[in-house]
């Protein structure tokens, strides 16, 4: 990353363009939160129908004002503790936020990402940027440069390099703006830390609550068929699949025909998390007949994995 890289993408959204943006969780697709135009161009460039609402991404503590009002000290002090870092709060809007960013609510998504390529970006910028994940509706989010522009091509005017992402799943989702805390969408700072920070009870994630596009039944979903299965269900396939199938495996399996390709996931579950999306993504560019992923632990550390896991299987 160049300075000069850094003011020409903070330039580009200054003039209401589109920029794929790193950040530690996913590659964003930023543009410039207080316009209008270049915010409906994020819609057409991902295909993402209008009323599914976008975070706001800040770069200062003091920009939460910006966009948010009302806000309770409890969304200061989880703000003060993890960001930067992987966790969306969602607040009550400021008056001059567009209905465009909030899908016509009267909340608003914020977070500051952590990643110096994102930061470096909205210290240039200056203001919020509106960053969906860089992938057209209803796939896997991207979590390569590379992955962004196989995504959008020509869609976006920059696609700024920033590696892979670190945590490779979507950041938590934590509504502040009712009476209790709950967690939207889960992600790398799980409901127990939340509770921890806060000393109050978290409402867990509820299965498909309405206003979250990636609580959609299906989403984030590969192209090849995709479905679970469990060790001794994989041995069984094993045993007798004659189809080129790829299978990522948690625990050990005997040795397959060739044409079973079977990769071996981590079994800690952040750098699973880290090798999800990518894994998927590769998988799906060779044509198998099935991807297989061996079902999950249930405890909570593989809450925000199972979810996006859910999603990703064909029922
Ligand atoms: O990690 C992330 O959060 C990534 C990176 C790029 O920051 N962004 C991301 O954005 O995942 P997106 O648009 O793919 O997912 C944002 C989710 C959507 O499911 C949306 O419905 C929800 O946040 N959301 C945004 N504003 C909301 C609001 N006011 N109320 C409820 N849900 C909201
Ligand atoms: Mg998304």
């Amino acid at each position: 990353m160049t300075k000069n890289e850094i003011l020409n993408a903070a330039a580009i959204l200054l003039d209401g363009g589109l920029v794929g943006l790193p950040t530690e969780t996913v590659y964003g697709l930023a543009a410039d939160a207080s316009n209008v135009e270049a915010v409906r161009k994020i819609f057409r460039a991902k295909q993402r129908p209008e009323d599914h609402p976008l975070i706001v991404h800040v770069g200062t503590l003091e920009q939460l004002t910006d966009w948010a009002r009302d806000i309770p000290d409890a969304a200061f002090l989880l703000a003060k503790t993890f960001w930067p870092g992987p966790l969306t709060m969602i607040l009550r809007k400021a008056p001059k936020v567009h209905d465009l960013i909030t899908g016509g609510q009267d909340t608003v998504g914020v977070r500051m990402p952590d990643h110096p390529v994102a930061l470096a970006v909205l210290q240039a910028f200056g203001g919020g940027l509106a960053a969906p994940s860089a992938n057209r509706f209803g796939r896997i989010s991207p979590t390569t440069a590379a992955a962004v522009r196989e995504e959008l091509g020509d869609a976006v005017d920059l696609v700024l390099e920033g590696g892979r992402c670190a945590v490779g799943v979507e950041s938590t989702i934590i509504d502040l703006s009712g009476t209790q805390p709950a967690i939207l969408r889960p992600g790398a700072i799980a409901a127990a830390e939340i509770a921890a920070v806060l000393q109050c009870d978290v409402l867990a994630a509820q299965k498909n609550a309405p206003r979250v596009s990636g609580s959609l039944a299906l989403h984030y979903a590969p192209q090849t068929k995709t479905r679970l299965a469990t060790h001794i269900e994989l041995q069984k396939i094993l045993a007798q699949n004659v189809e080129p199938i790829a299978i990522m495996a948690l625990h050990e399996l005997p040795a397959a025909n060739k044409q079973i390709t079977i990769v071996a996931m981590p079994h800690e579950p952040r750098a699973y998390a880290h090798d999800l999306y990518h894994t998927l993504r590769m998988l799906d560019k060779k044509h198998f007949q099935q991807i297989i992923i061996e079902t999950l632990p249930e405890d909570a550390a593989w809450d925000a994995i199972r979810d996006r896991v859910r999603r990703a299987v064909h029922s």
